[in-house]
């Protein structure tokens, strides 16, 4: 594990966005796994300023995104294709067609959840971008999920509404249940990217960089992966500053 101490924010968004535009230019076809929350918009605003100033170019790109909620509608502004499409989609020149959501408005979620597996096997992820719960959740993997597990349905926990929760103007109307990729689907990336900032992620980043392989932490699974890139800033790495 590779982890790199950025001052701030904003210099953790360019560490981030320095890496993607470097691996997007030495492979104009890769296959990259998207995050959301309010971690990588950083980054991805550099991207699109990169594609801007033409220095990489989206078009031969595959995007995979980790989850969405169960059930919501895409066009609902909490969905989370709603806000990759608003943040990074609509702003380069990415092909629709290469384009992968889980689909929040499946009717068969099994169905939904073996399909998307089988897409991933069939394109296997270059890059993933991980931001991670203050529980320690990655994607909605929440503590307790398994090592092994794959793309599913599953439960919000408590921690995770009431965070998220923010972003929904009636609170009440945040889907309880969400389609997620697995852990073991996370791990299949040849490369891993987590990104956390400030204070509320420092417990967190803790356990994945001094702590064992803990179901109960689900980051740690991370741990040995052989090629895990972590990229926080001071605030997320205070705890294993001051425990070094
Ligand atoms: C959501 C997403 C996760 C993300 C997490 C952290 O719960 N499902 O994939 O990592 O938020 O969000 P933030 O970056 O806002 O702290």
């Amino acid at each position: 594990m590779l982890v790199k101490i950025q001052k701030n924010y904003k210099e953790l968004s360019e560490k981030a966005a320095e890496i993607l535009i470097k691996e997007i230019s030495k492979n104009p076809s890769i296959v990259i796994c998207f995050a959301t929350g309010s971690t990588p918009p950083g980054m991805y605003k550099k991207l699109v300023l990169a594609y801007k100033k033409k220095k990489i170019r989206f078009s031969g790109i595959t995007s995979f995104n980790l989850d969405e909620y169960y059930k919501i509608k895409r066009k609902d502004k909490n969905s989370y294709c709603y806000y990759m499409h608003k943040i990074l989609f609509d702003k380069i020149n990415i092909k629709n067609k290469n384009i992968n959501f889980l689909n929040g408005e499946a009717k068969n979620y099994k169905k939904e959840c073996e399909n998307y597996e089988k897409k991933i096997n069939d394109k296997p992820i270059d890059i993933q971008i991980l931001g991670v719960g203050v529980n320690g959740h990655i994607a909605f993997n929440e503590p307790g999920s398994k090592f092994n597990s794959k793309t599913r349905l599953v439960r919000l926990s408590q921690e995770t509404i009431k965070a998220n929760s923010r972003f929904f103007k009636n609170k009440k109307s945040m889907p309880k249940k969400a389609l997620t990729m697995g852990i073991s689907t996370i791990k299949k990336a040849k490369k891993i990217i987590l990104l956390a900032s400030g204070e509320k992620k420092a417990e967190a980043i803790f356990h994945l960089v001094k702590g064992n392989l803990d179901e109960k932490w689900p980051l740690t699974s991370l741990k040995n992966h052989n090629n895990l890139v972590v990229i926080i800033d001071k605030k997320a790495a205070s705890l294993i500053l001051k425990k070094l």
